[in-house]
């Protein structure tokens, strides 16, 4: 299956580039009978648009999404839903020098190779983390899906800025206060001093990395394949696809493998009829299945590449090192936004999961 389509009966296919005509999203295999609008999807990727503050890019995008086809009387039909966002705000001038002179950690070297130099540089291309747009457009048909027939709700946040980390959260106070600031961090004394530590990176010409967490409440027990297709490996995939990341664990992760049996297996009791474990270090996944529990997740992020600070690479025309310093207009830190995209690709799972399990029908009435 080519590389811009995931999942297996819930279908999602990202297309554009960053300085391209415009960006967008296809889902194929969505039920029909589902309400949907465009404000649904205008809704989430407002949480992700750039220039809204300064510690995103500058760029300016409205990103106004139009749905193209796949609705009938606000119900979706069935039918491929094709949702796209006109790119309104490139400006491709600083990317000429990115062609010969790769920036450290980003695309640039890679894809110039493997594509034979034909493919779109402005802008970094189909690896901009613009591109994380069509994501949250898929990943908010997917929420709506998994919230309408199942009650399935992910929450993300920014847990960790560099050194600045958010410490245990309560559910309920994670969902309502994760907006309420630039950084979305639930915890507004502790996003004050990430934003600071944000913009001194930016001040030094420099970037920061970090951690979002996620929670997903209102799991049915049993979303998952055997082997090559669990929870996990599912998720994995997709949240690795994210721009930029390069860590993901769940449940206790690294810490719980530091630990003994019998301080990292989660005991099982009745809380009426559900079956409950007193802790959740499994992260809601035993054997590649969800247990009921809520999923749990960290996804660490790489400090964005693009860089005022001088740096060495290689022209790669005249074969000799140079000095490169990236201008343009940059995220110091992809973490306050990227938050709204890690929802998008775990709902994107779970649909997908879902569907292939039986939990929601191909029709859905109401
Ligand atoms: C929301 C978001 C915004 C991003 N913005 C930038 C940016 O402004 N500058 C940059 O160098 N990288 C940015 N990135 C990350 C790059 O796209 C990414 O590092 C690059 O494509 C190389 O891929 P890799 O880091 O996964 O290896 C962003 C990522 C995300 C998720």
């Amino acid at each position: 299956m080519p590389g811009n389509l995931i999942g297996e009966r819930f279908v999602t296919m990202s297309f554009g580039e960053s300085h391209g005509t415009c960006i967008g999203a296809v889902i194929d295999g969505c039920p029909a009978g589902m309400p949907l609008s465009e404000s649904d999807i205008q809704k989430e990727l407002e949480k992700r648009r750039p220039g809204q503050s300064a510690v995103t890019t500058q760029r300016m995008e409205p990103d106004k999404v139009s749905i193209l086809s796949g609705l009938f009387n606000n119900l979706t039909t069935g039918a491929p839903i094709c949702m796209i966002i006109w790119n309104k705000d490139s400006d491709s001038r600083t990317y000429d020098t990115v062609k010969s002179v790769p920036r450290p950690g980003h695309s640039d070297y890679t894809s110039f190779v493997k594509y034979g130099g034909f493919s779109d540089y402005r802008g970094s291309g189909r690896f901009s983390g613009r591109l994380t747009a069509t994501f949250v457009m898929a990943g908010a048909v997917s929420q709506k899906l998994l919230r309408h027939a199942l009650g399935i709700e992910t929450v993300a946040y920014t847990k960790q800025i560099g050194s600045i980390r958010l410490e245990e959260i309560q559910f309920d106070d994670a969902r309502k206060n994760r907006y309420t600031n630039d950084i979305r961090c639930p915890d507004n004394e502790v996003a004050k001093k990430m934003r600071e530590a944000i913009l001194k990176a930016r001040r030094d010409g420099d970037s920061l990395g970090g951690i979002v967490e996620s929670v997903t409440v209102g799991m049915p027990v049993g979303l998952g394949e055997p082997i090559f297709s669990s929870l996990e490996s599912d998720l994995s995939k997709a949240l690795f696809s994210i721009p930029a990341v390069k860590a993901v664990e769940f449940g206790s992760g690294f810490a719980g493998c530091c630990l003994h049996g019998s301080e990292n297996n989660d005991t099982f009791y009745k809380d009426g009829d559900k079956v409950m474990t007193r802790t959740n270090n499994s992260g809601g996944i035993l054997g590649g299945l969800s247990n009921g529990m809520p999923l749990v997740i960290r996804i660490g992020f790489k400090p964005a590449a693009s860089i005022l600070r001088p740096q060495r690479t290689l022209n790669l025309v005249t074969g000799g090192e140079v000095e490169l310093s990236v201008p343009g207009r940059h995220d110091p830190c992809v973490v306050p936004r990227a938050a709204p995209v890690v929802e998008s690709m775990i709902s994107i799972v779970l649909a997908d999961h879902a569907i292939k399990s039986g939990h929601v029908p191909a029709v859905l009435n109401g």
